[in-house]
């Protein structure tokens, strides 16, 4: 670990998770004890539950495989913003998704199935992998030893809700859906259980039960949709969350770390700076701010208003994202912000990867600090959350980049990299957001 890269504050937290590993070394992953939030688990960490391929031991090369599939999302999260003016589609079509960057524990039916879960606050509604499905990996979901279990049929309001359904019988046929998700597909029927997540019982939800797939990119385990739209977790459970949600993701070094998701207005901070939550009509699963303006040290970079601002009719803007990996921004705004980077740290600059402003970390002292501002709260990112530090050379890098040239974006997303320990609170219903720094690990 590079310890005069964190702040000193993260270093105290250092030593003593240090001090703590040294006496649960044990089992570093063992899983937490009762806890209320529920357990948020980095895909690629050391205590991941899915096995992925291409794990590897370094940051920067991990970094660099998550990323890999960043473009995907974009093109999906771009995807959402409709052509049509008139076409309302509540649920995403999820064209291109990747396979997700953090998974939660959850208990479907009764007695409880555990299932670690994709989550994505930019999707609504949630499918498992079940028994008996073709093409699925191992875990799935069993309906059979589930007392609770029920298929919903053609007649129920959320079968006409869910995007792609189709019900060409009698409404008494079981609501079937297609969906496509990062070069995959898969079929599914509309099925609902409970749902436990920490120690919240959610009784008869619904989601999808995968039966078919075709492709090899479908989470292995689910996804559990935390949108806004109208099959999403928030619609269903009414008033028990009040529209409240928050995560706090951990720092992509700690490897045996993992993050939190509270759910409810209960344990949250009390006093967090906030700003306000836009609700574009059209994409409702999409979480959108107001990001007003950037600074790269002292200086507010200069940025044409209009690539900036929220625009619900051609979806421009900037969201929020918890399935993105590195933040990205359309292309005149973050070479705005790259050339005023460069201006403060000396070069010469050389690319790795997705990031083009890579320079040697002795320099690092003299990189600026990166705020961006949103109504109401300027957010100040840690060096952790600016940087990212090769770890085959004695290169940093400026850890944003612009939307991929494959993608034809007007959408700024804020990701994973730059939200690390920040605990992030949605509030659907006041429609606000706040950000908080919180050591998530
Ligand atoms: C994993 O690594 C292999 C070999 O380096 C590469 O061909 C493959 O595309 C990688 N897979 C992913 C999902 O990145
Ligand atoms: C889903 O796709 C399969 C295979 O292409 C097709 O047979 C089936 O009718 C589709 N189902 C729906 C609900 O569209
Ligand atoms: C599976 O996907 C491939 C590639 O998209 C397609 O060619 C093939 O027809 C699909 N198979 C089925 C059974 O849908
Ligand atoms: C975003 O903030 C700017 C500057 O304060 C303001 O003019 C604009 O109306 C805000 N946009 C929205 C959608 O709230």
């Amino acid at each position: 670990m590079d310890l005069k890269f964190l702040p000193s504050f993260l270093l105290l937290s250092a030593i003593i998770h240090i001090l703590t590993i040294t006496t649960i070394a044990s089992d570093l992953c063992a899983s937490e004890p009762f806890h209320f939030d529920v357990t948020l688990i980095p895909i690629y960490s050391k205590c991941s539950p899915i096995k992925l391929p291409n794990t590897t031991d370094s940051l920067f090369n991990t970094v660099m495989v998550m990323a890999s599939t960043d473009s995907q999302r974009l093109s999906y999260l771009s995807s959402l913003l409709a052509k049509k003016r008139s076409t309302f589609a509540p649920v995403a079509s999820g064209q291109a998704l990747n396979i997700g960057n953090y998974v939660v524990r959850a208990k479907l039916g009764t007695p409880g199935q555990l299932m670690f879960m994709v989550l994505d606050t930019s999707n609504d509604k949630a499918w498992v992998p079940c028994t008996g499905c073709t093409g699925c990996s191992a875990v799935t979901f069993s309906p059979k030893a589930s007392t609770t279990f029920r298929s919903l049929d053609c007649s129920v309001p959320q079968c006409s809700q869910v995007r792609g359904f189709s019900c060409p019988g009698t409404i008494s046929d079981p609501c079937s859906f297609n969906h496509s998700y990062a070069g995959s597909s898969f079929s599914a029927t509309l099925v609902q259980d409970s749902l436990r997540l920490g120690s919240d019982v959610i009784p008869n939800y619904a989601f999808g039960c995968v039966n078919n797939v075709n492709g090899s990119s479908i989470p292995s385990q689910g996804l559990l949709g935390l949108g806004r739209g109208p099959v999403s977790l928030f619609s269903q459970v009414g008033a028990l969350y009040s529209g409240v949600f928050s995560y706090c993701l951990p720092s992509f070094r700690s490897h045996f770390f993992s993050g939190s998701l509270k759910l409810g207005p209960k344990g949250q901070p009390k006093r967090i700076r906030t700003t306000p939550l836009l609700r574009n009509p059209r994409r409702p699963s999409l979480y959108y701010v107001n990001l007003t303006g950037i600074s790269v040290g002292r200086v507010l970079v200069r940025l044409p208003s209009e690539l900036l601002s929220f625009n619900p009719y051609t979806g421009a803007g900037t969201i929020i994202d918890s399935g993105t990996v590195i933040t990205r921004f359309v292309g005149p705004v973050y070479n705005a912000i790259r050339d005023e980077f460069r201006k403060q740290v000396r070069g010469p600059f050389t690319s790795l990867g997705a990031f083009d402003t890579c320079f040697e970390k002795t320099y690092e002292t003299v990189a600026p600090i990166i705020t961006f501002q949103f109504s109401g709260l300027d957010l100040v990112l840690p060096l952790e959350n600016s940087l990212i530090h090769s770890s085959s050379t004695s290169l940093a890098c400026l850890a944003t980049a612009a939307s991929p040239n494959n993608v034809n974006s007007v959408l700024n997303v804020i990701a994973n990299l730059q939200q690390q320990n920040l605990r992030i609170l949605f509030d659907t219903v006041n429609n606000k957001v706040g950000i908080a720094r919180e050591l998530c690990n």
